[in-house]
């Protein structure tokens, strides 16, 4: 089995609970909403949310009006529970695409992304090659003034989540993978209490493709 398969079955593993027991799990995503704003989208944007779980992200995105949504994911179990969980409760046939970032294929097809959002994804993505080829990716789907949302674990965060090792960052770093053509238009520092009562710093970014 190769690892992208070892891995699939991890996460797969990792979502066979509720979702309130996930240490990731989080009610509102105020910080990324906040970022969201900024964007100032139409709401026809097309959004991709990569490594998306099964996140009230997307809930808060169709409540706020977005209509345009693309759910990725490693996990298809992850992915399959969103997608029925949004159609129940929103009548959205939500669109996902169950794909590798460190080993993308369907992916690749995607074009004209308005806004590329990973919160709690990049972190896991150990090796350069994997770091290259997420990067790479962001920078061929992405639009003309497209945005990108990334938000991980800080240089102080924790080293481990869901019991993978984890590379942290700051802004400076991102910036350095994204290059000079984004900018950078915000960053913050978050700590997020897990439903554990873990305290997990995070940074939140937002760059624009110039
Ligand atoms: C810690 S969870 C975060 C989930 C979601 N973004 C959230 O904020 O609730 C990390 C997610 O990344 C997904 N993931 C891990 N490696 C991946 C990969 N190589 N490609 C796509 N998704 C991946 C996992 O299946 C999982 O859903």
């Amino acid at each position: 089995m190769d690892n992208s398969q070892n891995l699939k079955t991890h996460w797969n593993t990792a979502y066979n609970k509720d979702d309130h027991q996930l240490g990731w799990f989080e009610s509102n995503p105020e910080q990324t909403m906040q970022l969201v704003a900024k964007c100032h989208l139409n709401k026809n944007a097309t959004i991709l949310n990569v490594g998306v779980g099964t996140t009230t992200l997307i809930d808060t995105l169709l409540d706020q009006g977005y209509t345009n949504l693309v759910a990725n994911d490693l996990s298809d179990l992850a992915l399959q529970k969103l997608k029925e969980r949004i159609k129940k409760s929103h009548h959205y046939n939500l669109n996902c695409i169950t794909d590798d970032l460190t080993n993308p294929s369907k992916l690749q097809q995607l074009k004209n992304i308005d806004l590329w959002i990973d919160r709690d994804v990049l972190h896991f993505f150990l090796k350069d090659e994997e770091q290259k080829t997420y990067f790479y990716l962001i920078k061929k789907v992405i639009s003309k003034n497209g945005f990108v949302l990334i938000a991980v674990f800080a240089l102080d965060g924790a080293e481990k989540c869901c019991g993978l090792d984890l590379k942290r960052y700051n802004p400076e770093m991102l910036q350095q993978h994204l290059g000079n053509n984004f900018k950078l238009i915000d960053s913050f520092n978050h700590t997020f209490i897990n439903p554990f009562g873990g305290e997990r710093p995070y940074i939140y970014t937002l760059f624009q493709k110039q």
